[in-house]
Protein backbone atom coordinates (compact mmCIF):
# COMPACT_ATOMS: atom_id res chain seq x y z
CA UNK A 1 0.00 0.00 0.00
CA UNK A 2 1.73 3.72 -1.10
CA UNK A 3 2.85 4.99 2.09
CA UNK A 4 0.99 7.97 3.66
CA UNK A 5 2.95 10.20 6.32
CA UNK A 6 1.21 10.85 9.88
CA UNK A 7 4.30 11.98 11.91
CA UNK A 8 7.20 13.58 10.93
CA UNK A 9 10.19 13.89 13.29
CA UNK A 10 13.15 17.07 12.00
CA UNK A 11 16.05 16.50 13.55
CA UNK A 12 18.02 19.54 13.96
CA UNK A 13 16.11 23.31 15.11
CA UNK A 14 18.02 25.30 13.20
CA UNK A 15 18.05 27.81 10.18
CA UNK A 16 17.04 25.30 7.77
CA UNK A 17 14.98 22.42 9.89
CA UNK A 18 13.08 25.09 11.94
CA UNK A 19 11.12 26.96 9.50
CA UNK A 20 10.66 24.47 7.01
CA UNK A 21 8.87 21.79 9.56
CA UNK A 22 7.12 25.14 11.26
CA UNK A 23 5.76 25.67 7.40
CA UNK A 24 5.02 22.31 6.77
CA UNK A 25 3.28 21.76 10.30
CA UNK A 26 1.35 24.76 9.25
CA UNK A 27 0.18 23.56 5.88
CA UNK A 28 -0.70 20.12 6.84
CA UNK A 29 -3.13 20.42 9.97
CA UNK A 30 -3.06 16.67 9.31
CA UNK A 31 0.19 15.74 10.08
CA UNK A 32 2.18 15.94 13.13
CA UNK A 33 5.72 17.57 13.36
CA UNK A 34 7.97 17.17 16.03
CA UNK A 35 11.79 19.02 15.82
CA UNK A 36 14.09 17.67 17.79
CA UNK A 37 17.46 19.14 18.96
CA UNK A 38 20.44 18.07 21.03
CA UNK A 39 20.71 21.83 21.96
CA UNK A 40 18.13 22.47 24.99
CA UNK A 41 18.78 26.04 25.11
CA UNK A 42 17.82 26.10 21.28
CA UNK A 43 14.83 23.54 22.17
CA UNK A 44 13.63 25.95 25.00
CA UNK A 45 13.43 29.17 22.88
CA UNK A 46 11.57 27.15 20.53
CA UNK A 47 9.35 26.70 23.26
CA UNK A 48 9.38 29.76 25.40
CA UNK A 49 5.44 31.11 26.15
CA UNK A 50 6.62 34.75 24.81
CA UNK A 51 8.05 32.84 21.48
CA UNK A 52 11.04 34.39 21.70
CA UNK A 53 12.20 31.73 18.95
CA UNK A 54 15.88 31.06 18.66
CA UNK A 55 16.07 32.61 14.94
CA UNK A 56 14.89 36.02 13.56
CA UNK A 57 13.00 35.50 10.31
CA UNK A 58 10.13 37.82 9.24
CA UNK A 59 6.90 36.17 9.53
CA UNK A 60 7.89 32.92 11.73
CA UNK A 61 6.73 33.92 14.97
CA UNK A 62 3.15 33.95 13.30
CA UNK A 63 3.26 30.88 12.04
CA UNK A 64 4.67 29.11 15.20
CA UNK A 65 1.77 30.36 16.80
CA UNK A 66 -0.40 29.04 15.16
CA UNK A 67 0.87 25.78 15.23
CA UNK A 68 2.91 24.85 18.09
CA UNK A 69 1.34 22.74 20.69
CA UNK A 70 -1.76 21.82 18.19
CA UNK A 71 0.32 19.68 15.41
CA UNK A 72 4.07 21.28 15.72
CA UNK A 73 5.95 20.61 18.79
CA UNK A 74 9.93 20.89 19.63
CA UNK A 75 11.23 18.61 21.89
CA UNK A 76 15.13 17.43 22.76
CA UNK A 77 13.70 14.26 23.16
CA UNK A 78 15.24 12.46 19.57
CA UNK A 79 14.63 8.58 20.33
CA UNK A 80 10.84 9.05 20.90
CA UNK A 81 10.38 11.25 17.37
CA UNK A 82 12.53 8.81 15.78
CA UNK A 83 10.48 5.79 16.93
CA UNK A 84 6.74 7.39 16.33
CA UNK A 85 7.85 9.14 12.56
CA UNK A 86 6.41 7.25 9.33
CA UNK A 87 9.54 10.14 7.94
CA UNK A 88 12.66 11.89 9.16
CA UNK A 89 14.39 14.57 7.84
CA UNK A 90 17.93 15.12 8.48
CA UNK A 91 18.31 18.70 9.20
CA UNK A 92 21.21 19.16 11.15
CA UNK A 93 24.45 21.12 10.60
CA UNK A 94 27.33 20.54 7.86
CA UNK A 95 30.13 22.53 8.33
CA UNK A 96 33.33 23.08 5.93
CA UNK A 97 36.34 20.68 7.58
CA UNK A 98 38.00 22.84 10.06
CA UNK A 99 41.01 19.50 9.84
CA UNK A 100 41.94 16.31 8.53
CA UNK A 101 40.98 14.94 5.23
CA UNK A 102 39.52 17.83 2.75
CA UNK A 103 40.27 20.45 5.91
CA UNK A 104 38.81 23.92 4.37
CA UNK A 105 36.93 22.46 2.10
CA UNK A 106 35.09 18.89 2.27
CA UNK A 107 31.88 19.30 4.46
CA UNK A 108 32.02 17.88 7.66
CA UNK A 109 29.58 15.36 7.94
CA UNK A 110 29.75 13.79 11.60
CA UNK A 111 27.04 15.19 12.47
CA UNK A 112 24.89 13.90 9.57
CA UNK A 113 26.77 10.65 10.95
CA UNK A 114 25.54 10.57 14.35
CA UNK A 115 22.13 11.66 13.47
CA UNK A 116 21.62 8.54 10.93
CA UNK A 117 23.43 6.30 13.47
CA UNK A 118 20.59 7.50 15.63
CA UNK A 119 17.78 6.44 13.30
CA UNK A 120 19.76 3.21 12.37
CA UNK A 121 19.91 2.29 16.60
CA UNK A 122 16.21 3.28 18.01
CA UNK A 123 13.79 2.60 14.77
CA UNK A 124 11.43 0.06 15.20
CA UNK A 125 9.63 0.28 12.33
CA UNK A 126 10.26 1.35 8.67
CA UNK A 127 11.01 4.32 8.01
CA UNK A 128 12.16 7.61 5.01
CA UNK A 129 14.67 9.21 5.66
CA UNK A 130 15.11 12.57 4.02
CA UNK A 131 18.67 14.32 3.82
CA UNK A 132 17.98 17.92 3.75
CA UNK A 133 21.04 19.36 4.86
CA UNK A 134 23.01 20.52 2.18
CA UNK A 135 25.70 17.78 1.60
CA UNK A 136 27.99 16.57 -0.97
CA UNK A 137 27.01 14.64 -3.56
CA UNK A 138 26.59 10.51 -2.29
CA UNK A 139 26.16 11.44 0.88
CA UNK A 140 22.33 9.89 0.88
CA UNK A 141 24.82 6.80 -0.16
CA UNK A 142 26.32 6.57 2.97
CA UNK A 143 23.52 7.41 4.90
CA UNK A 144 21.78 4.39 3.41
CA UNK A 145 24.68 2.03 4.36
CA UNK A 146 24.97 3.20 7.90
CA UNK A 147 21.05 2.75 8.03
CA UNK A 148 21.29 -0.72 6.10
CA UNK A 149 24.32 -1.94 7.97
CA UNK A 150 22.21 -1.00 11.29
CA UNK A 151 18.85 -2.07 10.45
CA UNK A 152 16.75 -4.24 12.39
CA UNK A 153 15.21 -7.44 10.70
CA UNK A 154 12.27 -5.79 8.98
CA UNK A 155 12.66 -2.63 8.96
CA UNK A 156 13.61 -1.04 6.21
CA UNK A 157 14.89 2.49 5.64
CA UNK A 158 14.37 4.53 2.11
CA UNK A 159 16.47 7.85 1.70
CA UNK A 160 15.36 10.70 -0.14
CA UNK A 161 17.04 13.48 -0.96
CA UNK A 162 14.89 17.14 -0.28
CA UNK A 163 17.64 20.41 -0.50
CA UNK A 164 16.15 23.43 0.84
CA UNK A 165 16.39 26.24 -1.53
CA UNK A 166 15.24 28.92 1.06
CA UNK A 167 17.13 32.07 1.27
CA UNK A 168 17.44 33.83 4.92
CA UNK A 169 15.49 36.69 5.48
CA UNK A 170 12.57 35.43 3.40
CA UNK A 171 12.31 31.66 4.37
CA UNK A 172 8.72 31.77 5.42
CA UNK A 173 7.70 33.66 1.63
CA UNK A 174 10.34 31.08 -0.04
CA UNK A 175 8.35 27.98 1.93
CA UNK A 176 5.19 29.44 1.04
CA UNK A 177 5.70 29.61 -2.05
CA UNK A 178 8.85 28.21 -3.74
CA UNK A 179 10.05 28.38 -7.00
CA UNK A 180 10.52 24.44 -6.76
CA UNK A 181 10.45 21.42 -4.41
CA UNK A 182 13.13 19.02 -5.95
CA UNK A 183 13.08 15.48 -4.42
CA UNK A 184 15.53 12.97 -5.11
CA UNK A 185 14.73 9.55 -4.92
CA UNK A 186 16.65 5.66 -5.73
CA UNK A 187 14.83 4.77 -9.05
CA UNK A 188 13.87 1.65 -7.79
CA UNK A 189 9.93 0.84 -7.01
CA UNK A 190 10.21 1.24 -3.14
CA UNK A 191 12.03 4.69 -3.51
CA UNK A 192 9.81 6.41 -6.34
CA UNK A 193 7.21 5.44 -3.59
CA UNK A 194 8.86 7.03 -0.66
CA UNK A 195 9.13 9.91 -3.04
CA UNK A 196 5.58 10.01 -3.73
CA UNK A 197 4.90 9.93 0.01
CA UNK A 198 7.00 13.32 0.42
CA UNK A 199 5.62 15.17 -2.47
CA UNK A 200 1.97 14.04 -1.34
CA UNK A 201 3.20 15.78 1.73
CA UNK A 202 4.21 18.92 -0.14
CA UNK A 203 1.39 18.70 -2.80
CA UNK A 204 -0.54 20.46 0.31
CA UNK A 205 0.36 23.82 -0.63
CA UNK A 206 2.95 23.40 -3.90
CA UNK A 207 1.22 23.62 -7.23
CA UNK A 208 2.26 20.09 -8.90
CA UNK A 209 4.51 21.21 -11.49
CA UNK A 210 6.91 22.86 -9.59
CA UNK A 211 7.09 19.48 -7.17
CA UNK A 212 10.52 18.09 -8.99
CA UNK A 213 11.33 14.43 -8.87
CA UNK A 214 15.06 13.20 -9.79
CA UNK A 215 17.72 10.49 -9.28
CA UNK A 216 19.35 10.69 -5.86
CA UNK A 217 22.35 12.47 -7.35
CA UNK A 218 20.68 14.87 -9.23
CA UNK A 219 18.96 15.78 -6.80
CA UNK A 220 22.53 16.33 -4.30
CA UNK A 221 24.24 17.79 -6.92
CA UNK A 222 21.05 20.34 -8.13
CA UNK A 223 21.55 22.27 -4.72
CA UNK A 224 25.54 22.66 -4.92
CA UNK A 225 25.09 23.60 -8.60
CA UNK A 226 22.09 26.51 -7.61
CA UNK A 227 24.25 27.85 -5.04
CA UNK A 228 27.53 27.86 -6.98
CA UNK A 229 25.84 29.97 -10.17
CA UNK A 230 23.78 32.06 -7.85
CA UNK A 231 27.87 32.85 -5.90
CA UNK A 232 29.36 33.07 -9.39
CA UNK A 233 26.59 35.77 -10.58
CA UNK A 234 27.51 37.92 -7.62
CA UNK A 235 31.23 37.19 -7.99
CA UNK A 236 31.16 38.34 -11.75
CA UNK A 237 29.18 41.63 -10.99
CA UNK A 238 31.56 42.26 -8.29
CA UNK A 239 34.57 41.39 -10.86
CA UNK A 240 33.20 44.27 -13.13
CA UNK A 241 32.68 46.82 -9.97
CA UNK A 242 36.45 46.68 -9.94
CA UNK A 243 36.70 47.69 -13.41
CA UNK A 244 34.34 50.32 -13.01
CA UNK A 245 35.98 52.22 -10.00
CA UNK A 246 39.23 52.00 -12.43
CA UNK A 247 37.08 53.92 -15.30
CA UNK A 248 34.33 56.05 -13.58
CA UNK A 249 31.62 53.72 -15.09
CA UNK A 250 28.37 53.19 -12.69
CA UNK A 251 28.48 49.25 -11.51
CA UNK A 252 24.84 50.03 -11.00
CA UNK A 253 23.79 50.98 -13.96
CA UNK A 254 26.19 48.11 -15.93
CA UNK A 255 24.14 45.89 -13.82
CA UNK A 256 20.78 47.51 -14.94
CA UNK A 257 21.63 47.34 -18.69
CA UNK A 258 22.89 43.66 -18.36
CA UNK A 259 20.11 42.43 -16.62
CA UNK A 260 17.58 44.14 -18.98
CA UNK A 261 18.91 40.86 -21.26
CA UNK A 262 15.51 38.29 -20.45
CA UNK A 263 18.36 35.55 -20.59
CA UNK A 264 20.80 37.01 -18.00
CA UNK A 265 17.44 38.76 -15.53
CA UNK A 266 17.75 41.46 -12.88
CA UNK A 267 17.70 39.25 -10.00
CA UNK A 268 21.14 39.01 -7.96
CA UNK A 269 23.30 41.64 -9.72
CA UNK A 270 23.87 43.77 -7.06
CA UNK A 271 27.46 44.44 -6.27
CA UNK A 272 28.43 44.05 -2.45
CA UNK A 273 31.42 44.22 -0.50
CA UNK A 274 31.48 40.20 -0.62
CA UNK A 275 28.45 37.54 -0.29
CA UNK A 276 28.28 35.88 2.95
CA UNK A 277 25.98 33.56 4.78
CA UNK A 278 26.50 30.01 5.62
CA UNK A 279 25.64 27.99 2.13
CA UNK A 280 27.34 30.06 -0.78
CA UNK A 281 31.19 29.35 0.49
CA UNK A 282 30.56 26.28 1.81
CA UNK A 283 29.13 24.81 -1.28
CA UNK A 284 31.49 25.91 -3.88
CA UNK A 285 33.95 24.65 -1.66
CA UNK A 286 32.54 21.05 -2.08
CA UNK A 287 31.85 21.74 -5.47
CA UNK A 288 35.51 21.92 -6.01
CA UNK A 289 36.84 19.28 -3.76
CA UNK A 290 34.31 17.07 -5.26
CA UNK A 291 35.54 17.55 -8.70
CA UNK A 292 39.16 17.41 -7.70
CA UNK A 293 38.51 13.75 -6.11
CA UNK A 294 36.80 13.15 -9.62
CA UNK A 295 40.45 14.08 -10.92
CA UNK A 296 38.64 17.36 -12.94
CA UNK A 297 41.27 20.05 -11.76
CA UNK A 298 39.87 22.37 -14.63
CA UNK A 299 36.35 22.29 -13.17
CA UNK A 300 37.61 22.43 -9.41
CA UNK A 301 39.29 25.65 -10.44
CA UNK A 302 37.24 27.57 -12.48
CA UNK A 303 34.64 27.24 -9.70
CA UNK A 304 37.57 28.14 -6.87
CA UNK A 305 38.13 31.58 -8.56
CA UNK A 306 34.20 32.25 -7.40
CA UNK A 307 35.34 32.25 -3.84
CA UNK A 308 38.87 34.17 -4.28
CA UNK A 309 36.78 36.42 -5.83
CA UNK A 310 35.05 37.01 -3.24
CA UNK A 311 38.20 37.19 -0.83
CA UNK A 312 39.64 40.22 -3.52
CA UNK A 313 36.77 41.79 -3.31
CA UNK A 314 35.95 42.03 0.60
CA UNK A 315 39.82 42.75 0.49
CA UNK A 316 39.69 45.60 -1.79
CA UNK A 317 36.87 46.96 -0.15
CA UNK A 318 38.97 47.28 3.20
CA UNK A 319 42.15 48.82 1.19
CA UNK A 320 39.52 51.19 -0.38
CA UNK A 321 38.35 52.42 2.91
CA UNK A 322 42.15 53.07 4.03
CA UNK A 323 43.02 54.64 1.27
CA UNK A 324 40.00 57.18 1.44
CA UNK A 325 41.35 57.93 4.83
CA UNK A 326 44.68 59.12 3.55
CA UNK A 327 46.42 55.88 3.50
CA UNK A 328 46.61 55.13 7.54
CA UNK A 329 43.60 54.11 9.59
CA UNK A 330 45.34 53.65 13.10
CA UNK A 331 43.81 55.32 15.49
CA UNK A 332 40.61 56.49 13.59
CA UNK A 333 37.02 56.05 13.98
CA UNK A 334 34.81 53.67 11.81
CA UNK A 335 31.53 53.04 12.00
CA UNK A 336 30.44 49.69 10.81
CA UNK A 337 26.68 50.25 10.02
CA UNK A 338 25.36 46.16 10.29
CA UNK A 339 26.95 43.04 10.95
CA UNK A 340 24.76 40.11 9.74
CA UNK A 341 25.91 38.29 5.87
CA UNK A 342 22.48 40.02 4.77
CA UNK A 343 19.39 42.02 5.68
CA UNK A 344 16.45 40.81 7.50
CA UNK A 345 18.71 38.21 9.52
CA UNK A 346 20.20 37.70 12.95
CA UNK A 347 22.66 35.34 11.21
CA UNK A 348 26.21 36.09 11.08
CA UNK A 349 27.91 33.16 9.30
CA UNK A 350 30.80 34.19 6.74
CA UNK A 351 29.63 37.63 7.31
CA UNK A 352 31.60 40.65 5.49
CA UNK A 353 31.40 42.73 7.93
CA UNK A 354 33.59 39.95 9.84
CA UNK A 355 36.26 40.27 7.73
CA UNK A 356 35.99 44.04 7.35
CA UNK A 357 36.37 44.38 10.35
CA UNK A 358 39.28 42.20 11.07
CA UNK A 359 41.06 44.50 8.20
CA UNK A 360 40.47 47.47 10.84
CA UNK A 361 41.32 45.96 13.72
CA UNK A 362 44.65 44.34 12.16
CA UNK A 363 45.45 48.51 11.39
CA UNK A 364 44.32 49.39 14.61
CA UNK A 365 41.57 51.57 13.58
CA UNK A 366 38.82 52.05 16.84
CA UNK A 367 35.50 50.37 15.20
CA UNK A 368 31.67 50.87 16.00
CA UNK A 369 29.42 48.67 15.68
CA UNK A 370 25.38 48.82 15.02
CA UNK A 371 23.37 46.30 14.04
CA UNK A 372 19.25 45.65 14.68
CA UNK A 373 19.11 41.96 15.40
CA UNK A 374 22.39 40.51 15.94
CA UNK A 375 23.31 40.08 19.83
CA UNK A 376 26.44 42.12 21.30
CA UNK A 377 27.40 38.25 22.25
CA UNK A 378 27.72 36.68 18.74
CA UNK A 379 29.48 39.85 17.73
CA UNK A 380 32.31 39.02 20.33
CA UNK A 381 32.12 35.32 19.68
CA UNK A 382 32.69 36.13 15.60
CA UNK A 383 35.24 38.45 16.60
CA UNK A 384 37.05 36.37 18.73
CA UNK A 385 36.85 32.96 16.41
CA UNK A 386 37.95 35.88 13.24
CA UNK A 387 41.16 37.20 15.40
CA UNK A 388 42.12 34.18 17.08
CA UNK A 389 45.48 35.76 18.39
CA UNK A 390 44.13 38.91 19.58
CA UNK A 391 42.88 38.25 23.67
CA UNK A 392 39.34 39.27 23.62
CA UNK A 393 40.12 42.19 26.16
CA UNK A 394 42.28 43.60 23.50
CA UNK A 395 39.23 43.87 21.11
CA UNK A 396 36.88 44.93 23.61
CA UNK A 397 39.54 48.25 24.00
CA UNK A 398 38.99 48.88 19.74
CA UNK A 399 35.23 47.72 19.01
CA UNK A 400 32.50 49.27 20.33
CA UNK A 401 29.00 47.98 19.99
CA UNK A 402 25.88 50.45 20.07
CA UNK A 403 22.28 50.51 19.92
CA UNK A 404 21.22 52.56 16.99
CA UNK A 405 22.96 53.54 13.69
CA UNK A 406 23.04 57.28 14.56
CA UNK A 407 24.90 56.84 17.84
CA UNK A 408 27.04 54.60 16.15
CA UNK A 409 27.85 57.49 13.45
CA UNK A 410 28.77 60.38 15.82
CA UNK A 411 32.06 61.60 15.70
CA UNK A 412 33.60 58.87 12.96
CA UNK A 413 36.10 59.74 10.57
CA UNK A 414 34.74 57.04 8.23
CA UNK A 415 30.85 55.09 8.13
CA UNK A 416 30.37 51.42 6.31
CA UNK A 417 27.31 49.75 5.42
CA UNK A 418 27.93 46.00 5.35
CA UNK A 419 24.05 45.34 5.68
CA UNK A 420 21.87 46.37 3.12
CA UNK A 421 19.21 46.68 6.36
CA UNK A 422 16.76 48.68 5.07
CA UNK A 423 16.74 51.27 7.68
CA UNK A 424 19.95 52.16 6.73
CA UNK A 425 18.04 53.73 3.46
CA UNK A 426 16.27 55.91 6.00
CA UNK A 427 18.79 57.43 7.98
CA UNK A 428 19.37 61.21 8.27
CA UNK A 429 22.86 61.73 6.19
CA UNK A 430 22.34 65.19 6.42
CA UNK A 431 22.47 64.93 10.56
CA UNK A 432 25.22 61.98 10.10
CA UNK A 433 27.52 64.13 7.96
CA UNK A 434 27.03 67.10 10.41
CA UNK A 435 28.26 65.08 13.49
CA UNK A 436 31.07 63.26 11.68
CA UNK A 437 34.77 64.64 12.25
CA UNK A 438 37.00 66.44 10.29
CA UNK A 439 40.82 65.70 9.73
CA UNK A 440 42.38 69.01 10.70
CA UNK A 441 42.85 71.35 7.54
CA UNK A 442 40.59 69.34 5.45
CA UNK A 443 38.28 70.99 3.49
CA UNK A 444 34.71 70.73 3.21
CA UNK A 445 34.80 69.98 -0.62
CA UNK A 446 37.50 66.85 0.21
CA UNK A 447 35.44 66.20 3.42
CA UNK A 448 32.18 65.83 1.94
CA UNK A 449 33.59 63.84 -1.21
CA UNK A 450 35.79 61.55 1.28
CA UNK A 451 32.80 60.41 3.40
CA UNK A 452 31.18 59.98 0.37
CA UNK A 453 33.32 57.66 -1.46
CA UNK A 454 33.35 55.41 1.53
CA UNK A 455 29.63 55.66 1.93
CA UNK A 456 28.92 55.02 -1.87
CA UNK A 457 31.64 52.01 -2.75
CA UNK A 458 29.57 50.15 0.40
CA UNK A 459 26.18 50.43 -0.80
CA UNK A 460 24.82 50.60 -4.89
CA UNK A 461 23.16 54.00 -5.25
CA UNK A 462 20.10 53.41 -3.21
CA UNK A 463 20.78 56.08 -1.02
CA UNK A 464 20.73 59.36 -1.21
CA UNK A 465 23.58 61.34 -0.81
CA UNK A 466 22.68 64.66 -1.82
CA UNK A 467 23.19 66.03 1.87
CA UNK A 468 24.72 69.82 2.06
CA UNK A 469 27.69 70.72 2.76
CA UNK A 470 26.75 72.55 5.89
CA UNK A 471 28.95 75.29 7.38
C1 LIG B 1 21.39 31.14 -0.40
C2 LIG B 1 20.52 30.76 -1.60
O1 LIG B 1 19.94 31.95 -2.17
C3 LIG B 1 19.44 29.79 -1.19
O2 LIG B 1 18.68 29.38 -2.31
C4 LIG B 1 20.09 28.60 -0.53
O3 LIG B 1 19.12 27.70 -0.05
C5 LIG B 1 20.98 29.02 0.63
O4 LIG B 1 21.94 29.99 0.19
P1 LIG B 1 21.18 32.82 1.68
O5 LIG B 1 22.63 32.53 1.87
O6 LIG B 1 20.28 32.65 2.86
O7 LIG B 1 20.58 31.85 0.54
O8 LIG B 1 20.99 34.31 1.15
P2 LIG B 1 21.14 35.03 -0.28
O9 LIG B 1 20.00 35.95 -0.43
O10 LIG B 1 21.36 34.06 -1.36
O11 LIG B 1 22.44 35.94 -0.08
C6 LIG B 1 23.74 35.40 0.06
C7 LIG B 1 24.77 36.51 0.06
O12 LIG B 1 24.89 37.09 -1.23
C8 LIG B 1 24.46 37.68 1.01
O13 LIG B 1 25.66 38.05 1.68
C9 LIG B 1 23.98 38.77 0.09
O14 LIG B 1 24.21 40.06 0.61
C10 LIG B 1 24.84 38.51 -1.14
N1 LIG B 1 24.26 39.07 -2.38
C11 LIG B 1 23.04 38.64 -2.82
C12 LIG B 1 24.98 40.00 -3.12
O15 LIG B 1 26.10 40.38 -2.74
N2 LIG B 1 24.44 40.50 -4.27
C13 LIG B 1 23.23 40.10 -4.75
O16 LIG B 1 22.80 40.57 -5.81
C14 LIG B 1 22.51 39.13 -3.99
P1 LIG C 1 21.33 24.99 9.41
O1 LIG C 1 21.62 26.39 8.98
O2 LIG C 1 21.83 23.97 8.42
O3 LIG C 1 19.91 24.75 9.80
P2 LIG C 1 22.05 25.13 12.22
O4 LIG C 1 23.40 25.08 12.82
O5 LIG C 1 21.24 26.37 12.33
O6 LIG C 1 22.25 24.71 10.69
O7 LIG C 1 21.14 23.95 12.81
C1 LIG C 1 21.53 22.63 12.94
C2 LIG C 1 21.01 22.10 14.28
O8 LIG C 1 21.20 20.67 14.31
C3 LIG C 1 21.73 22.64 15.51
O9 LIG C 1 20.79 23.29 16.35
C4 LIG C 1 22.34 21.39 16.18
O10 LIG C 1 22.28 21.45 17.60
C5 LIG C 1 21.45 20.28 15.66
N1 LIG C 1 22.08 18.95 15.66
C6 LIG C 1 23.28 18.58 15.19
N2 LIG C 1 23.49 17.26 15.32
C7 LIG C 1 22.37 16.75 15.90
C8 LIG C 1 21.96 15.42 16.30
N3 LIG C 1 22.74 14.36 16.11
N4 LIG C 1 20.74 15.29 16.89
C9 LIG C 1 19.92 16.36 17.07
N5 LIG C 1 20.25 17.62 16.69
C10 LIG C 1 21.47 17.82 16.13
Amino acid sequence: APVQVKKICCIGAGYVGGPTCAVIALKCPHIQVTIVDLNKARVDAWNSPDFAVPIYEPGLVDVVKQCRGRNLFFSTDVDKAILEADLIFVSVNTPTKKSGVGAGFAADLNYVESATRRIAAVATSSKIVVEKSTVPCRTAESMRTILEANSRPGTRFDILSNPEFLAEGTAIADLFKPDRVLIGSLQTTEGKEACRALADVYANWVPQERILTVGLWSSELSKLAANAMLAQRISSINALSAICEATGANIDEVSHAVGFDSRIGPKFLRASVGFGGSCFQKDILNLVYLSESLHLPQVAAYWRQVVEMNEYQKSRFSKTVVDTLFNTITGKHIAVLGFAFKADTGDTRESAAISLIRDFLSERAFVTIYDPQVSEEQIWQDLSEACPTTPLETIKKQVTIVHSALEACTQKEAIIIATEWKEFLEIDWQTVYANMNRFQGEGHWAWRARVKTVLRHSLSSDIDLNFNIGH
